[in-house]
């Protein structure tokens, strides 16, 4: 098996999946391959007006060259990062399947920005034209889109790395790997100026009561990436009933207000709800943990004092927390905080 990767880009529509892939190939030295580009010089000049099959029956001759093209420097050990829309589960896992036969990791990339932000660059972009396949995307067509890109789910948004684009910048979010522990508890001990959070986080790794661990990166300036943020989920026990409890959650104070925090727990959240989590409880402030939908239950208390309805609870399946009431119990590394 060759140490060589494939990356999938995937997203919806404006999400920045060209601009991504073009820098992620930079940081990995992978050959990038993006369908648009491919498009545009192949067949832009023969087109007439854009019929879907006339242009499907080409996406599917250039991605037939494109692998064979890819397989090659798969073989001589260069990563490959492929840009080709990837909106469907069928079309990523197609090419998982590929990479698989070619002996090598494939791993998706789902870039993603607020969707105000996306619509306005797809404006941007009709008005502006450009050298790219793409045809003027209507309102109508972005709906479309909108509804038809699935995004990764279960093992596979496990396996993602998830990575938000802003106007200027962008940040990534992706399973704790065992590299990280350094970095993250240099950003615990910065963001709680204590080392209690970063105690708790070390005992937890690797334990039975260990959830969903998630890091924040951006860009270190150079071809790197470096953590600034990191959520826990670990186990949690109400009487007979297990969940899962967030905490801590942290970013670093240079990177905080930017989104990164909201990321962070959304992420998680979704994650403890594909491993079949029944609910989440955090001890927080109300105002912040209310935007993802927790909310304070009188039934469910916790051994943390705090402000009155601070300790919350959000059912992360269908009927959830039916019949859960009483004493949160947390997980015995949290003893030393
Ligand atoms: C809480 C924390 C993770 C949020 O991360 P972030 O990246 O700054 O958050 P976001 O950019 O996603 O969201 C910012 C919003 O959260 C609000 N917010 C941040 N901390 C808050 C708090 N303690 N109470 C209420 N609101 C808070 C901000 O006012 C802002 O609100 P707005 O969207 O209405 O403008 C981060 O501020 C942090 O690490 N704080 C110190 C550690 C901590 O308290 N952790 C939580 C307990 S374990």
């Amino acid at each position: 098996m060759s140490d060589a990767m494939v990356t999938l880009v995937c997203g919806p529509t404006g999400a920045g999946k060209t601009t991504w892939a073009i820098e992620h190939a930079a940081r990995c030295g992978g050959l990038r391959f993006s369908i648009d580009e491919w498009m545009a010089e192949l067949f832009a000049a023969d087109r007439g007006e854009p019929q879907l099959a006339w242009m499907l029956e080409r996406i599917a001759r250039c991605e037939t060259v494109i692998w064979s093209l890819c397989t090659q420097a798969l073989g001589r050990g260069v990563d490959v990062v492929l840009d080709l829309g990837f909106s469907q589960r069928e079309h990523r896992d197609k090419f998982g399947a590929l990479a698989k036969v070619a002996g090598v990791e494939t791993v998706t990339h789902w870039v993603d920005a607020d969707v105000e932000q996306r619509r306005a660059r797809v404006v941007q972009r009709n008005a502006q034209g450009g050298d790219t396949f793409a045809i003027d995307v209507t309102p109508a067509m972005f709906e479309m889109m909108e509804a038809r890109f699935e995004p990764p789910a279960g093992p596979e948004r496990e396996a993602c790395t998830k990575v938000t684009t802003r106007n200027e910048s962008s940040f990534t979010l992706r399973a704790e790997a065992p590299g990280d522990a350094a970095q993250v508890g240099d950003v615990l001990q910065r963001t709680f100026g204590a080392p209690g959070e970063a105690e708790v986080v070390a005992r937890l790794r690797g334990s039975e009561d260990d959830g969903v661990r998630l890091v924040a990166m951006v860009g270190d300036g150079g071809n790197g990436q470096r953590v600034v943020g990191h959520v826990q989920m670990s186990r949690v026990r109400i009487g007979e009933h297990c969940g899962v409890g967030l905490r801590p959650v942290a970013v670093d104070p240079e990177h905080q207000g930017r989104g990164l925090g909201q990321t962070l727990v959304t992420e998680a959240l979704a994650r403890s709800a594909g491993r079949s989590e029944p609910f989440a409880v955090v001890l927080g402030s109300p105002a912040y943990y209310g935007r993802f939908g927790f909310a304070h239950d009188p039934a469910i208390t916790s051994v943390y004092g705090g402000p009155p309805g601070a300790f919350q609870v959000l059912a992360l399946q269908p009927g959830g927390l039916e019949g859960v009431a009483g004493q949160a119990a947390y997980s015995d590394a949290f003893s030393v905080v």
